[in-house]
């Protein structure tokens, strides 16, 4: 989604913007632009386009563009189509003044009929144009332009979400950032501070930084920075240094991020357990969780929140923490569980998960079962994310930076912990030792299994190939394995834009199964579990109908392809763990057939990697 860097410091501006935007290629956007202030000229330069930084890099000329202090942006739109006229920067009537966005401005409409009563000219459908001309208001009323103190009064008439960064031509080197409800992150670098919507934009300037919290603005030039709350009373905060790794923007020899993504998984699988698990005694260890130990052992309820592909992985717990836990289970879409009257107290935990940490819907729902009175724990990628940083305790992914916009790794990650939390829990409430060695025991072959999946690549591609011509897919699953027909037919309609509909297998009969027919086919996971039986009699209804089949079985099972049309075999672990190894010949098969249909595999069009609107 929307990206923001900034740069006040000693060196030229754009190269240092540029690249940053091109570190923020991976969040997904649809034009970019970027401001230069030049102080000794006392010249501004703004130039925008549609499309990919490497189409405004191509407007740019560096040599003409020497001021050191800049802000530049990438835009997903939300109020207005992609074009130039609503790229940010924006400006003010004069010109003097931009600004960039991320969030949404809820009453700019009706600020907007105001501005234009008082004779401000519009030039986009953006409701990011209405801040402009709102703070060139402000600053027409002073006696010496004071850009802090017109941001401020700006803000205070505004309602919604924002992180902005506001430049002024007769206001040297000064850049006035704040936020509310978007991220915003300050880089301490020497004589330079960078600010940004995401850490990789300027990690591998400084990795020295400060979090801006909600209602905060910081004003940065290249020799300090101040930090205060919306009515500009100083705040101290403390500089933090961030263990993140910078990303390569290499594939390493692979043909899209979200392929070198998939073949990481065994190592992320192995970074996820790391330093967690206690073999002998059949439980994990958990270093963030210590501070909640105690709250955890009393617990009635958890819930799970979340989004898309992390929403699959809450899902996937609801019906692990049932099983291995004695606890009623829940789980919800961040989006639906906020305006839900659910049952949320003291004696309920109430685990966001979230990739980027950013997610709006997550952490709307998180601060709602806050203000009710639950723990709230996070399982979070994104280190210093918002998420991460409003929890009572959390769980880091450790899995690095994702860049494929789809998610892979870290689905396989997040079910991966949530299998040591529910150990923890479990563990701590009834779950028996043998139980709990036995899980451990085969969570420590994962990484094997998924690399004997990840040598089928190759005839996975060619299974691919013969798929290319189907317009819809279904996809079937039970009980544990439900979340991952879900998360299978996600895969596919995201990158593929095929349609692929997720069901649990009993609930093809009531409703999905008029859909089968020759063109219609149908991918079954049909591992052998207690389900396998039921999950059989499914495939042999959707063959009666002369649907293709290809099943996800379980090596050896030579019985289940005389049945069906197409098979991918995968290594057996204990049921509970079954679901980390079955998806990902689904990420693969998503994968292939997205790549053999040409499309923009790691940048699925309309999509943003990190959700940061609801
Ligand atoms: C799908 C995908 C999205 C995200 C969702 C939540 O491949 O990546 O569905 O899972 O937008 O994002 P996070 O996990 O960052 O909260």
């Amino acid at each position: 989604m929307c990206g923001i860097v900034c740069y006040a410091g000693r060196q030229n501006a754009a190269p240092i913007l540029l690249e940053g935007l091109k570190r923020l290629e991976y969040r997904g956007y649809d034009s970019a632009g970027i401001a230069i202030l030049d102080s000794d000229q006392k010249t501004a330069h703004v130039v925008k386009s549609v499309g990919k930084v490497a189409e405004l890099e191509k407007k740019l000329n560096l040599r003409e563009l020497p001021g050191t202090c800049g802000i530049a942006h990438t835009r997903w739109a939300t109020h207005g189509k992609p074009t130039e006229e609503n790229a940010h920067p924006h400006t003010d009537c004069t010109g003097d003044l931009m600004l960039i966005h991320n969030g949404i401005i809820e009453n700019f409409a009706e600020l907007k009929d105001e501005l234009i009563e008082k004779g401000h000219n519009f030039r986009s459908e953006t409701d990011t144009e209405v801040l402009a001309h709102l703070v060139e208001e402000y600053l027409k009323g002073m006696d010496e332009p004071d850009l802090p103190e017109a941001v401020r009064k700006a803000l205070g008439r505004v309602s919604g979400t924002f992180g902005i960064a506001v430049l002024h031509r007769n206001i040297p080197n000064k850049i006035v950032v704040a936020r509310r409800g978007s991220p915003l992150i300050i880089g301490v670098g020497q004589d330079e501070f960078l600010a940004a919507s995401d850490i990789n934009a300027f990690i591998r300037h400084t990795n020295k930084v400060i979090y801006l919290n909600d209602d905060e603005m910081a004003i940065l030039n290249s020799n300090n920075i101040t930090i205060t709350d919306l009515n500009l009373n100083k705040i101290d905060r403390e500089l933090e240094t961030v263990d993140w790794e910078v990303f390569e923007n290499e594939k390493k020899g692979y043909k899209h991020f979200m392929l070198k993504e998939i073949f990481e998984q065994p190592e992320t699988v192995e970074n996820a357990i790391r330093g967690r698990i206690i073999e002998s005694e059949g439980i994990s260890k958990l270093g963030g969780l210590d501070p909640v130990l105690n709250r955890l052992k009393n617990l009635q309820r958890m819930v799970f929140i979340s989004c898309g592909t992390s929403y699959y992985a809450g899902l996937y717990a609801k019906y692990l923490f049932e099983i291995l836990t004695d606890l009623d289970v829940n789980v919800d879409f961040a989006s639906e569980f906020r305006y839900r009257n659910l049952r949320i107290d003291e004696n309920t935990c109430v685990v966001a998960i979230s990739q980027s940490g950013e997610t709006a819907d997550t952490l709307a729902a998180l601060r709602e079962s806050r203000r009710k009175g639950a723990l709230t724990l996070g399982l979070v990628n994104v280190v210093g994310s918002t998420i991460s940083k409003e929890t009572d305790a959390g769980i880091y992914n450790h899995a690095g930076p994702e860049i494929g916009v789809a998610s892979t790794k870290i689905f396989v990650s997040q079910c991966t912990i949530l299998a040591l939390m529910a150990l923890l829990v479990g563990r701590s409430h009834h779950l028996s030792i043998n139980e709990g060695i036995r899980i451990i025991q085969e969570l420590k072959k994962i990484p094997d299994y998924i690399k004997e999946v990840l040598k089928q690549n190759e005839a996975i591609r060619e299974l691919a190939s013969q798929f290319l011509n189907y317009h819809d897919f279904l996809f079937l699953g039970r009980n544990l394995n439900y979340p991952i027909a879900m998360e299978g037919a996600l895969k596919l309609k995201e990158i593929s834009y095929v349609h692929a509909e997720g069901y649990p297998a009993g609930e093809m009969k009531h409703g999905p199964i008029s859909l089968i027919d020759s063109h219609f086919p149908t991918v079954a996971i049909a591992t052998q579990d207690y389900s396998y039986e039921k999950m059989i009699n499914n495939i042999q209804e959707i063959k009666a109908r002369s649907g293709r089949i290809l099943a996800i079985a379980t090596k050896g099972d030579n019985s289940l392809s005389t049945i069906v049309d197409d098979v991918i075999y995968v290594p057996r672990t204990v049921e509970v763990l079954q679901p980390i190894v079955n998806v990902i010949p689904l990420q693969l098969f998503a994968y292939h057939v997205a790549d053999l249909k040409g499309r923009d595999v790691d940048k699925p069009r309309n999509l943003a990697k990190s959700v940061t609107v609801e």
